[in-house]
């Protein structure tokens, strides 16, 4: 099979290429990627050599220039990872999440139409999110039938990107899978998200800001649990339908930051930061912020077999280690300049000078 990975320089497309371009060498990997600031080819020096593995640096919204990539390659499987994804940079700016996660994968869908004419063996495999559900309760959990309800310009255009790629599914027959992910965390994730900002802040006895009473909670699953079921429903699952897969565990955002701050009280006890929960800080809380994600998980575990294989705890274990151990891969994304401007515009002193109401 020719599989090409859209987006496969970021943090689960590379965690995705690292899993199985060595597992499947009978398989070719073409990971096609803008390498915007979200991206890193340090992710891929493991496999950057391997014989089944090439690299085309592309826009998806780049219609022609994708055109050219599919006439190069002529992939069978097209594994849709590429997007803006970070929920915070939508709200300052959602130019960027229209153009990719909207248009970019209208003109991904058009290509497949154009070059798939024999729909045999193909496949177009949309990796998508539970935010398209919006936000549940206290109780209840998101099934693949809950009402689209999308709170960020994020959510609301992958929630638009899912529609379309149904839409292609119904209409023109393509042959798409879809599948619908809660919170991924673990080795190579780019640190604005909550567990890597969390651990780097920490280890350089930086504020730990945690939105409103961090009492909004996310279903966490780690990243290769995410890679392995993908795969699954890539091999096993029936096209033109959607799975939900999730971490089967949702605590809340403050329980998260206090057990990262527990393991690096183990891990670096000569710190001059212990206990890293001195460091957490009460901050502004994000607008339309999402209280809870809890996905059910019943139709991917039952029709394929799926389940997580890590708990929370090894989770966040085994990254706090990678962390640890990768200091030269957090040296260079410390260096890069986007992401300084993004801390100090956004992460800065700026943050703490509003404290939420019943700041402890
Ligand atoms: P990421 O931001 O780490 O990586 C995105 C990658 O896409 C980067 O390598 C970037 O260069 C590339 N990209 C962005 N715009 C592009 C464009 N126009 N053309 C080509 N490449 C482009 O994202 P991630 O966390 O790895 O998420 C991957 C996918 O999984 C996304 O579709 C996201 O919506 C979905 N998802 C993520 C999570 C999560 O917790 N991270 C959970 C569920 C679903
Ligand atoms: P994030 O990792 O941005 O993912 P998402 O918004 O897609 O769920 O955030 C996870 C949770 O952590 C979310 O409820 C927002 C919260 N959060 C903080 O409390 N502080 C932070 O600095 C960040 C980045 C997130």
């Amino acid at each position: 099979m020719r599989i090409l990975v859209t987006g496969g320089a970021g943090f689960i497309g590379s965690n995705f290429l690292r899993l199985f371009v060595p597992k499947y060498p009978e398989h070719i990997f073409i990971n096609l990627d803008k390498l915007t600031y979200a991206a890193n080819l340090d992710n891929l020096i493991d496999i950057e050599k391997a014989k089944n593995y090439y690299f085309e640096q592309a826009d998806i919204a780049d219609y022609p220039r994708v055109q050219e990539i599919f006439k190069k390659y002529s992939p069978d499987i097209v594994v849709h990872f590429a997007a803006e994804s970070h929920v915070d940079r939508s709200i300052v700016g959602p130019a960027d999440f229209i153009h990719t996660n909207i248009i970019g994968t209208f003109h991904l869908l058009e290509v497949c139409r154009e070059h798939w004419k024999d729909k045999e063996g193909k496949l177009f495999h949309h990796v998508s999110t539970d935010e398209v559900y919006g936000t549940l309760g206290k109780t209840g959990y998101f099934t693949e039938e809950s009402r689209y309800d999308p709170s960020s310009p994020y959510s609301a255009s992958k929630a638009s990107s899912d529609h379309l790629v149904r839409a292609y599914y119904r209409t023109y027959g393509l042959p798409v899978k879809i599948t619908n992910c809660s919170n991924n965390y673990g080795p190579y994730q780019f640190p604005e998200k909550l567990i890597p900002l969390m651990i780097l802040n920490a280890l350089e006895g930086k504020p730990l800001p945690v939105y409103g009473q961090g009492e909004n909670v996310r279903d966490w699953l780690y990243v290769e649990d995410h890679c392995r079921a993908i795969w699954l429903v890539i091999q096993k699952g029936r096209v033109g339908e959607t799975y939900n897969i999730g971490g089967d565990n949702q605590p809340t955002n403050l329980t998260v930051v206090q057990t990262i701050c527990d393991i690096l009280d183990e891990f670096v006890p000569d710190s001059p930061h212990t206990p890293h929960r001195s460091l957490i800080r009460y901050v502004t809380d994000r607008p339309g912020h999402d209280r809870r994600y809890a996905m059910d998980i019943t139709k991917i575990r039952q029709e394929l077999g799926w389940q997580p294989r890590h708990s929370m705890s090894e989770g966040l274990v085994k990254t706090v280690r990678w962390y640890l151990d990768n200091p030269e891969w957090v040296e260079a994304i410390r260096k890069q300049q986007d992401f300084q401007k993004w801390v100090s515009q956004n992460y800065g002193e700026r943050r703490y000078e509003t404290p939420q109401e019943g700041n402890r």
